[in-house]
């Protein structure tokens, strides 16, 4: 879909921003660039609306050579979003939306409605259409930038560290909104960003990038994190990746452990271990410690904060985690309703780990 071929950007003072990159970025997928500060992500992504001409090699989109298209035609099918969304201050939110569709020649009446559709499509209500950008929180506005990117339906989204200025809740917000409206919408998405977390977040294919503009590794985040090319990799993606990792390894033959549980307004006997306290729902609610052994009712004051719960049929890294974080060092193991269905340990998860490797290396 988007063809790099040995694509080089040498600037006028001999900086190489960009060396000889040569990657396919694959149709209906976001493909996320990422590395450290000045190694030539966005003028890589520039170069794809030819607001940065290469000095060598060849861009294709669409299988077609990009300087063969018209530049201002060419940006109408390429949505650009940047930081701190890059609204036009004066004029409102719906107009800011509704600027390509104008561009493009739509009555103001078309281009106001598809705008106002748009603003329901990144999940901001209508009424927001009205104001002007200062008058939106920073991830509203960045919504809006999405939604003025999304609105000539252009079948490629250019995004330069689209979500960097908004807080980390806002932002995991963001990615999963990104992430929800793609499953929609089904574009081909070129996303940068500094943050290797964000990369392995959102990303299907990852590009790291290092300095001088070298592309150092092109591959899926499974891969980066358990399989890094070299030591510039390894080290990008940091220390915790053999446990970040566990976020692309199936929960498969997890075996799933009973242990006592009791409603919570239910007597309960004495004497017994760790008891999980679910509600009418079969929701978890918390523990009861072994120590409290006093018969009675079961109180939601008496109990002890759970852990996180793991979502059965998700990766492992929920499931070491529940466990980690469970006062009773049982990790709550929920169908996809929240339904309590059992319970591991985290021993259980390495042991699996380690079955698969020697599973793996052909030592079983
Ligand atoms: N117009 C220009 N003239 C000369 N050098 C430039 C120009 N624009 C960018 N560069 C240089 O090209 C290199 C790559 O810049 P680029 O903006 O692509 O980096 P980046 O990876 O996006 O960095 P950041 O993460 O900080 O945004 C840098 O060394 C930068 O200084
Ligand atoms: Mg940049």
């Amino acid at each position: 879909m988007i063809e790099f071929q040995a694509v080089t950007k040498r600037f006028d003072d001999g900086t190489v921003a960009v060396d000889e990159l040569t990657l396919s970025v694959q149709a209906g997928t976001i493909t996320v660039f990422v590395g450290p500060s000045g190694c030539g992500k966005t003028t890589s992504l520039r170069m794809v609306n030819r607001m940065v001409e290469p000095t060598g090699g060849t861009i294709l989109v669409n299988g077609k050579d990009i300087r063969d298209s018209d530049p201002a035609l060419l940006r109408r099918g390429i949505g650009y979003v940047i930081q701190q969304a890059g609204l036009f201050p004066h004029r409102s939110v719906l107009d800011n939306i509704a600027t390509v569709p104008l561009l493009s020649g739509w009555t103001r009446r078309k281009a106001r409605a598809r705008a106002a559709e748009l603003l329901e499509t990144v999940g901001l209500p209508v009424e927001l259409g009205k104001r002007y950008p200062a008058q939106l929180s920073g991830g509203q506005q960045q919504r809006v930038g999405v939604a003025r990117a999304l609105a000539a339906d252009p079948p490629v989204l250019l995004m330069d560290e689209p979500f960097s200025a908004v807080d980390p809740v806002v932002r995991e917000g963001l990615q999963d909104e990104l992430l929800r409206l793609q499953a929609e919408l089904d574009k081909t998405i070129v996303f940068v960003t500094h943050d290797i977390d964000e990369a392995v977040r959102i990303g299907e294919k990852i590009a790291v990038f290092r300095q001088g503009g070298v592309l150092a590794q092109y591959a899926t985040p499974a891969e980066l994190l358990t399989r890094p090319a070299n030591d510039f990799v390894a080290n990008f993606v940091g220390k915790d990746r053999g446990y970040r990792g566990l976020s692309f390894v199936e929960d498969g033959e997890l075996d799933v452990r009973s242990v006592d549980t009791v409603q919570v307004g239910a007597r309960r006997q004495a004497g017994t271990g760790w008891t999980l306290a679910l509600d009418a729902d079969n929701h978890p609610r918390g523990w009861l410690p072994p120590e409290s052994i006093a018969d009675g009712q079961v109180a939601e004051s008496s109990l002890v904060p759970g852990g996180s719960l793991h979502v059965r049929g998700t990766a492992l890294r929920g499931a070491l985690d529940a466990a980690l974080s469970s006062p009773a060092g049982l990790g709550v193991v929920v169908d996809e309703g929240g339904g309590y269905t059992g319970v591991v340990t985290a021993q259980q998860v390495l042991d699996l780990l380690e079955h698969r490797r020697e599973q793996e290396t052909g030592r079983v």
